[in-house]
């Protein structure tokens, strides 16, 4: 497990721009944490840093927002706090053979319908910042924690 201690929402930037730099070509990332734990900001952070320009919006509503990539890939940001079931996720049409990122918000409520978390990002209000613990659960996601861990 990588933990670090985000003092500020640029701390959660940078975060996001490091696991951008070392994301392997296909990944599923868990965000996990409390309602306004910083989830979003280290989502949009990543996004941004994988060249995705305008407006990057809480899927709080449609669940799941698309976004093409600077390298071709394509990112699907999601938002599950809403869902009712995770049956739901069906309807949405998520076929993941498109997406090369998977970020989500609030995945234990999406529960057997979500490919397998590379990396899971647990968020909690920690003072004024926010306490990040990052914990690899596949070969793919341990190999990009390391290179992280080695670029930081
Ligand atoms: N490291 C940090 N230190 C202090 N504030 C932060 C930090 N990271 C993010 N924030 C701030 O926390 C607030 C909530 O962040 P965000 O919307 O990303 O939370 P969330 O986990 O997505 O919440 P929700 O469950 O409601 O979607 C924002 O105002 C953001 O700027
Ligand atoms: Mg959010």
């Amino acid at each position: 497990m990588t933990s670090c201690y985000l003092p500020d929402a640029d701390a959660t930037d940078a975060l996001g721009a490091a696991l951008a730099r070392t994301r392997p070509a296909f990944a599923v990332v868990h965000l996990q944490g409390d309602l306004g734990a910083g989830k979003s900001t280290l989502a949009r952070a990543l996004l941004r840093a994988l060249g995705v320009e305008g407006a990057i919006r809480s899927p709080t509503y449609t669940l799941v927002e698309r976004y093409r990539l600077a390298d071709g890939g394509e990112a699907w940001h999601l938002d599950l706090y809403r869902i009712g079931d995770a049956a739901e996720l069906e309807f949405l049409g998520l076929d993941g053979d498109e997406a090369t990122l998977w970020l989500v918000e609030w995945p234990e409520r999406g529960r057997g319908a979500l490919p397998p978390t590379d990396v899971t990002v647990h968020l909690r209000i920690e003072g004024e910042g926010r306490q990040a613990d990052l914990e690899a659960h596949s070969d793919r996601g341990r190999a990009w924690l390391e290179a992280m861990a080695a670029i930081a």
